[in-house]
Formats: C-alpha cells, sequence, structure tokens
C-alpha cells in the first residue's frame, strides 16, 4: 500500500521521537539533544543519540539510525505499514486509505516541490537584474546584508517573467498554478503570476524544501506581506519560518524566540543572540507550539506590550496551557509598546535584545499577570472573577503532574492575595513588600520554633494559613521550607507529621528538619514540639504570629 508522502511527513512531524524512543530507552538531555545506551548493541556508556529537531536516532556506537517508522521496525520487529498504522494511533491520524490516485498524487507533490525550487531561484536571480535596483536598495535600508539574503535565500519578484521561465522549463501551466505560483483570472481564465514586485522570503520545510513563499509589497501596496495559497505542500498553520536557521542556533547553544514576522525572524538570527521562529501571519496554533518544542524545551514569546499585545499572550498561553508536559513550557517576554524584536536590534543592538529576553517570565508568572487583564483588582467581586478566570485556565491542562503543580502555585498565589488584603487592601502591598524584606531582629529563633510547631502540628497550617503565609520567616531557607509545608497542606489537608517530615526530606530539609528538635526549640517552647498537646501547640504558634506583626507594625511607623 502506498501511502501519501504528505501523510508520511505529517505523522513524522506529530510524533516527538524522544517521546517514543523514551519508553524503551532512558534518555537524558544532552547538548541538545537526548542520550542514552544504544538499544540495539550492547553498552556501557551510552552512544545514543535522539534528535527531536529532525526526528533522527542514530548510535556512534553500532552505526544504527533511522526516523520515527524505522524505530518501530527495528524496536518492535514490525513491517512498514504496521509500523505507520501504530504511529498513526499514538498521533490520533488516521491512516488515508490507499487509493490508485496516491502515487500520482505524490508525483505531483514532488513536481510542484520542484517547481517551488526553481521559482526561488528565479526569485532570487532577480534580484541581482538591474530591473531590482529598487528591491535591493529596501533591503539595504532595512539592514539585510548579503549574507543573510543568500542564507534565507530572500528574492525578487518582478512584475513579470516567472511563468514563462517556468514553462522554458517544461513545467506546465496547471502544476504552476498547484504549486501556488500562479492566479488563473476569474475574467478570462488566463494565469497570472501569483507574487508581483515584491520581496520574496521563501519558507522552508525541516528538510529544507522550499515549500511555499511569504511576499513583503515595498513601497504602500497591500496586502503588505502575500503568502502562497494553501496547496498540496504549503499548510501555514502547520509551518514556522525559519526552522532551519532556528536549529543552527538552537544547536549552537543560543535561546530559541517566537516571534511575529519575517524580519524579526532574520533580525534576531543575524544579531547572533537567539534562534528565532515565526507564524506565518496568524495565531500560533497548536502544531506550531509542538514543532518549537521540538527545538527547544522553553520557547520564549513575545509579545507587545500594549494592551492588544497581552492580550495575544493570554490568548497563546491559554492555547498551550493544555499542551504542556514536564519540562515543556514556554517563557514570555514583553516588548515595548509598538516595537518588534527587529526595532529594538536596529534602534540599540544586540544589547536591546538580551535585556528582554532576561526579563522573560517563566509561564506561571506570566500567567498570574496575564490573566489579570481586564480586571479592577481594587474591587472585591473583580478580584474573586479574576481567581476564577486563573483555575480555570490551569484545570485545562491535561497532563496531570503539571496540572497539580500549576494549580498549588496558583492557589498559593490566590492565598497570599487573599492574606495580603487582609493585612490592609492592595494599594499598600507596598508596604506588605517592605515588611517581607526586613524580618524584626531576633526573630530567627521565634521563626524556628514556628517551624517546629508546623512540621509537629501540621494541623496548625490549615488554621493559621493566611498569617503564616504572610510573615517572612527570615532567611530564604526557613521561608523556602514554609512554603514547602504550606503547600503540601494545599495538596494534602489531612497530611499527617510523619507524612510532613517525610516530604520536606525528599525535598532535601534534612537539615533544618534537625535542627527544629535542638535543646533551644524545647527550650523556646517549653517542651519539645512534638510533645505539646495541639491545643498548646496553638497557643505558641498564636503567640509567635502576634509578636511578629506587631514587631512589623512598630517598626513601619517610624517614619522614613
Ligand atoms: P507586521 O505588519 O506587524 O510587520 O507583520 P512590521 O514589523 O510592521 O513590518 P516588517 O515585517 O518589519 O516590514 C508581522 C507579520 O505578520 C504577517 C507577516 O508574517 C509579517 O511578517 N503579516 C502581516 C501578514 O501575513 N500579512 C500582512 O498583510 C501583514
Ligand atoms: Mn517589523
Amino acid at each position: 500500500m502506498a501511502l501519501p508522502a504528505e501523510f508520511i511527513e505529517n505523522l513524522r512531524s506529530r510524533i516527538t521521537l524522544s517521546d517514543l524512543v523514551g519508553r524503551r530507552v532512558k534518555l537524558v538531555k544532552k547538548g541538545g539533544r537526548m542520550n542514552g545506551l544504544c538499544p540495539f548493541h550492547n553498552e556501557k556508556t551510552p552512544s545514543f543519540y535522539v534528535n527531536d529537531a529532525d526526528g533522527f536516532y542514530h548510535c556512534f556506537g553500532c552505526g544504527a539510525s533511522g526516523d520515527a517508522i524505522s524505530w518501530m521496525r527495528e524496536s518492535e520487529g514490525l513491517d512498514f505499514i504496521e509500523s505507520v498504522r501504530r504511529l498513526a494511533d499514538l498521533a490520533g491520524l488516521q491512516l488515508p486509505d490507499s487509493k490508485p490516485e496516491d502515487a500520482a498524487q505524490a508525483a505531483r507533490r514532488r513536481t510542484a516541490l520542484d517547481i517551488l525550487e526553481a521559482g526561488c531561484r528565479f526569485f532570487e536571480a532577480s534580484l541581482q537584474k538591474d530591473s531590482a535596483a529598487e528591491a535591493r536598495s529596501y533591503l539595504d535600508r532595512r539592514g539585510l546584508d548579503s549574507e543573510t539574503i543568500t542564507s534565507f535565500r530572500i528574492g525578487y519578484a518582478p512584475s513579470s517573467g516567472l511563468q514563462a521561465a517556468l514553462q522554458q522549463r517544461s513545467f506546465d501551466k496547471q502544476m504552476i498554478n498547484t504549486a501556488g505560483l500562479s492566479g488563473i483570472s476569474e475574467r478570462d481564465g488566463s494565469h497570472y503570476d501569483w507574487f508581483r514586485n515584491r520581496i520574496i522570503f521563501p519558507i522552508e520545510n525541516r528538510q529544507g524544501n522550499i515549500i511555499g513563499f511569504g511576499a513583503r509589497a515595498m513601497g504602500e501596496a497591500q496586502p503588505k506581506y502575500l503568502n502562497s495559497p494553501e496547496g498540496p505542500t504549503f499548510s501555514k498553520k502547520q509551518v514556522l519560518y525559519g526552522w532551519n536557521q532556528a536549529r543552527a542556533k538552537v544547536r549552537a547553544g543560543l535561546p530559541l524566540m517566537l516571534v511575529e514576522g519575517y524580519m524579526d525572524v532574520i533580525a534576531v538570527t543575524r544579531s547572533g543572540v537567539a534562534g528565532a521562529l515565526a507564524p506565518l501571519g496568524t495565531a500560533l496554533t497548536e502544531q506550531q507550539i509542538q514543532l518549537a518544542w521540538k527545538l527547544h524545551d522553553e520557547p520564549v514569546l513575545c509579545f507587545d506590550g500594549d494592551t492588544a499585545g497581552r492580550k495575544a499572550a493570554g490568548r497563546a498561553v491559554l492555547r498551550l496551557l493544555p499542551l504542556l508536559e514536564p519540562g515543556r513550557s514556554v517563557r514570555l517576554a514583553s516588548l515595548p509598546e509598538g516595537k518588534d524584536p527587529d526595532d529594538i536590534l536596529q534602534e540599540e543592538g544586540a544589547d536591546g535584545l538580551t535585556r528582554i529576553l532576561a526579563a522573560a517570565l517563566g509561564l506561571a508568572d506570566a500567567y498570574w499577570q496575564l490573566s489579570q487583564s481586564g480586571f479592577n483588582l481594587a474591587e472585591p467581586g473583580q478580584r474573586a472573577a479574576f481567581w476564577q478566570v486563573v483555575r480555570d485556565g490551569v484545570r485545562t491542562i491535561a497532563h496531570n503532574q503539571v496540572r497539580a503543580a500549576f494549580v498549588d502555585d496558583m492557589e498559593f498565589r490566590i492565598r497570599q492575595m487573599r492574606a495580603e488584603d487582609r493585612a490592609g487592601g492592595l494599594t499598600r502591598g507596598a508596604t506588605i513588600a517592605v515588611r517581607r524584606q526586613r524580618p524584626d531582629t531576633g526573630a530567627a529563633v521565634r521563626f524556628r520554633a514556628a517551624l517546629a510547631l508546623m512540621v509537629h502540628h501540621p494541623q496548625l497550617q490549615t488554621d493559621y494559613f493566611e498569617e503564616l503565609t504572610d510573615l517572612n520567616f527570615g532567611t530564604e531557607d526557613q521561608e523556602a521550607m514554609k512554603k514547602a509545608c504550606l503547600d503540601a497542606i494545599i495538596r494534602d489537608p489531612d497530611l499527617d507529621a510523619p507524612a510532613l517530615k517525610h516530604h520536606l526530606s525528599s525535598l532535601g530539609y534534612d537539615d533544618l528538619i534537625a535542627e527544629l528538635d535542638s535543646s533551644d526549640m524545647t527550650r523556646r517552647l517549653g517542651k519539645p514540639a512534638g510533645a505539646l498537646l495541639p491545643a498548646e501547640a496553638a497557643a505558641r504558634i498564636d503567640e509567635i504570629i502576634k509578636l511578629a506583626s506587631t514587631g512589623a507594625r512598630r517598626s513601619h511607623k517610624r517614619p522614613g
């Protein structure tokens, strides 16, 4: 049975090879690839690599190599068609019915690719002609040197001539239309060039074949950008611009940015600060996010700092939440209002972009912030509505553990916000921040006592949740352990002391736990923390909380 090439390609692009191989081979990340012990020969040091970016595995020991399909054949002993069938199941794809015209369809697709390659060469050559002086000076003004023009294969579509050139190479009119390089006039049925008087940006698939073009008008002609029509090789929702250049940058250890446009991809790539990919004039699709994750675990989404940009970023985040997996996320970088990465690089150079990347937020922070858009958080009802939105979003995360981690994180933030309300309203958030940074002196022992009480009497954490959340426990370690305790209690309100201790120990808090039962603790509390009755423990923590907050209030009343 012959399967259409585009089906096989679609299948390959939907399978993340390391996930598939990872079911049988323990893989660890190494230099942008996944590395493990080769399943095809006996070895003690791992020389087997899986590369998700191009979908191939290779063993430097025994030379075994192949793609997802050969993996199924070799590791499961299946034949070709059965391998494809299993992979299609995994990818949620329906196997196409094999029809006699499949072979013809595959041939048409190959011809379309040949025409697109020939078209690209025509555009590249046209850019060097005398008649392209305006195009060259446009590119020059936009700061594109000849090296960049060559590596991105940027070209120029003159007002006519492409079809004649292609027909001279005996490509037929109808196929040129199928490849998306001509349109057919409704008036008289004549074939006209699709791209005229435009700068041409060829769009490559992951194999480096040209599958379509983006084309920019040099003047005010509309639309500013014109893409190839959808066709047998080109489906813009499934493609990102700049794949092969971005892959090279990521392999060199640079971060990966998702930007809006062709010029941004080119400018970022040239800057040497990051690799970059862009969708083709549409919002990021699910397939594009999956594609980006094949190159990098945590691409950086860029968005405009204005309201529209924040809304777009919010929508992108909502689209990708359901897709999150452990270790796969995004970061979000905010650009100054009205600027794209190309503008930043022109105006401030590589340093400007580096600063923006360094300020990128992690997904949880970004989600929390972006979700606030449209709410007046000074209003209690709106705060509640905001929390609802936050909770609804994280519920869409499909992966169990990732969802649990996000639920915890967001519930913690919500509780903290409530505690801040209680401490005097959001308008005094700054006041609270000051108090958090400067715990009053002599508090160290008190907070250690509080931790001892929390660990030995977990119930106290539910009873004093807001108060404990709001108190800063002084040292970073103690504060982190406090947060770990509270996190654990949100997850499981019935957690008992031994289970909590065990949990903290698994998080690496053994040193701190040991300190909790020291003799000065016993002196401070009157008894070892574990020996206190629940009511006694409650009285002690109540006292510690009161002392800490009056201390803070007193120190805060001092002017200056
Ligand atoms: P912009 O219109 O925001 O780009 O389009 P810009 O920064 O002002 O202009 P250049 O690119 O620097 O000259 C950003 C992206 O949106 C898509 C294209 O992918 C473009 O790169 N787009 C824009 C379209 O597909 N069609 C359009 O008409 C305009
Ligand atoms: Mn721009």
